[in-house]
């Protein structure tokens, strides 16, 4: 069974600015505006401790504050040296001007 979960206002992600959502029972999530579409991927980097949306988005590439690393917005695929691991990215939906993603259970 599978429930929405209202992130933020759309309008709130500006091309190039990723927006960090941290609500109970999910991941801390980054979402992020690219050439007007929007996304939704954990904020987490997989290499270490370090939250994606303090680092620098470059189009469809978020490269991580720490070690230079980097991943593939849309597809959450690992970049560039050392991020090795894919980045979680969630279906979104848009509903009434809000970025929505389906609450999977045990997505935590
Ligand atoms: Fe992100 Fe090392 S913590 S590249």
């Amino acid at each position: 069974m599978t429930s929405k979960v209202r992130l933020c206002p759309v309008a709130d992600v500006k091309d190039g600015e990723p927006v960090g959502v941290f609500l109970e029972q999910l991941p801390a999530l980054a979402v992020y505006n690219v050439d007007g579409d929007i996304f939704v991927t954990n904020n987490m980097c997989t290499h270490g401790n370090a939250m994606l949306t303090d680092g620098y988005q470059d189009g469809g590439i978020i490269e991580c504050p720490f070690h230079g690393g980097s991943f593939d917005i849309a597809t959450g695929a690992a970049k560039a040296f050392p991020c090795q691991v894919a980045i979680k990215t969630y279906p979104v939906r848009i509903e009434d001007g809000w970025v929505c993603i389906d609450q999977l259970e045990g997505v935590a």
